[in-house]
């Protein structure tokens, strides 16, 4: 009978013990950073109804209508989270999080789906950091969680970033440009790519975000949404900048920055790179005054943002930044015979309830093979036990990189590891 190999599915990709130390490395740093900014963590499950994300994001959004990992089981339709912005104003409807009083500072981490065609930068299970600050139309929050995202970026190391900005209005901003915007586009409609010619009735505005050849040029000379904003669209837009000025934030305008989901009003932004390829953008956001009532909340204005875990590997690489901590044992016991083998079983907790990151041989080998095996696990030390050591209570405690030995007693050769 031959034997059925299997592979993570396309677009999915394990985390193999040689990354994961780097993963930890920018959790850490994300983490950090919420609490520096002090935001709270907020875990979601991977599943969320159907129906949430169809109404969140929009049912017209690539993300929802050809993106969406979902099934039915008895009455109830699940899909695997395709972002996390719809599933953390659900919770925050669910449990009355508003009721807690003043603005919910909410942050993320954790894998998420979508059945996109898989290439660099595009994954179909893909991990996002992100924030949510939910209970104020403040600009200022708007500035405060680009600038958490920012700072993740800075701690890392990452360079070169550029933050785009745009206002895609209030809604009452968003009619009058979307009269404008199909009155531009009416004329040259059959010189429109397919996709865009279906946005044309229902949704405009992301006729601007297409990548088609044939649609750049009519683009560009559309008319610009900055230009169609309300008084107070326009001020709101108008402090944004100006706090982000004084946060010395630098960033670039682009008015025909849309986003692909549909539940933005005001603000919307996105950090890309130059570093990463065609999937460009790092990061993005923006607020979302309207999205928490759609999903049967209060009404909550709400800003936030997310970013891509696998993108900020990529820049990392493309600048030749490394996180990965060396992943080295502390100490490794090699012992001789079965006597031996149970006191280092039993020494173990000791040593890893002094701080130490100790290991032992697990297959029963010789000396010489333990202690290459103490070296592949790049331990910083050895103990070596057998009968004699067990008899006069004086253990060998060898340095593996000055390849020097000392005989000692276990506090004592406790004491020299942790101070080492
Ligand atoms: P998004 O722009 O769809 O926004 O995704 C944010 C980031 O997640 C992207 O910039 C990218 O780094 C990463 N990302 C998205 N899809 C993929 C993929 N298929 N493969 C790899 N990385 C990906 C949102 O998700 C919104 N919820 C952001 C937000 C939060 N808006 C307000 N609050």
């Amino acid at each position: 009978m031959s034997k059925q190999k299997f592979q993570a599915h396309l677009g999915m990709s394990d985390i193999l013990p040689g990354e994961s130390s780097a993963w930890l490395r920018v959790e850490k740093i994300i983490r950090e950073t919420a609490r520096e900014f002090h935001f709270e963590e907020i875990r979601t499950p991977i599943m969320e109804p159907t129906e949430l994300i169809a109404r969140g994001v929009g049912q017209l959004t690539d993300i929802v209508s050809k993106e969406m990992f979902a099934f039915e089981r008895g009455d109830d339709k699940y899909v695997l989270r395709p972002e996390g912005t719809a599933p953390v104003c659900r919770a925050y409807t669910e449990h009355n999080l508003g009721q807690r009083g003043g603005t919910q500072k909410l942050f993320y981490i954790g894998p998420f789906f979508r059945a996109e065609r898989p290439q660099k930068g595009r994954r179909r299970q893909f991990h996002q950091f992100g924030a949510e600050l939910m209970g104020s139309a403040d600009p200022l929050a708007d500035v405060e969680i680009i600038h958490f995202m920012m700072t993740v970026y800075k701690k890392a190391g990452i360079k070169g970033t550029s933050l785009k900005i745009n206002s895609v209005g209030d809604p009452e901003s968003r009619k009058t440009y979307k009269t404008a915007l199909q009155d531009y586009f009416r004329p040259h409609l059959d010189k429109l790519s397919e996709i865009s010619k279906t946005r044309f009735e229902s949704n405009p505005m992301r006729i601007l975000d297409s990548k088609e050849e044939e649609d750049q040029d009519l683009i560009t000379g559309a008319p610009k949404i900055t230009d169609y904003l309300s008084e107070s669209s326009k001020a709101h837009y108008e402090l944004v900048k100006k706090y982000l000025a004084a946060l010395d934030i630098p960033f670039v305008e682009d008015s025909r920055l849309v986003r692909g989901l549909d539940y933005y009003t005001e603000t919307a932004f996105e950090l890309v790179s130059g570093d990463i390829g065609s999937q460009d953008a790092l990061g993005g956001g923006g607020r979302y005054d309207l999205l928490i009532e759609e999903i049967g909340g209060q009404p909550t204005p709400a800003v936030g943002f997310a970013c891509g875990f696998e993108r900020l590997f990529l820049a990392a690489e493309a600048q030749g930044i490394s996180f990965e901590k060396e992943q080295s044992a502390d100490v490794y016991i090699v012992t001789r015979g079965d006597e031996a083998r149970l006191w280092a079983l039993k020494q173990l907790p000791l040593l890893r309830s002094n701080g130490l990151s100790a290991t032992m041989d697990y297959a029963g080998r010789s000396i010489k093979a333990q202690m290459k095996d103490a070296n592949r696990e790049q331990a910083k030390f050895a103990i070596i036990v057998g009968d004699s050591e067990l008899e006069t209570g004086q253990f060998t405690l060898r340095n593996m990189t000055e390849s020097t030995e000392e005989a000692m007693a276990l506090d004592e050769l406790i004491s020299k590891i942790t101070s080492a």
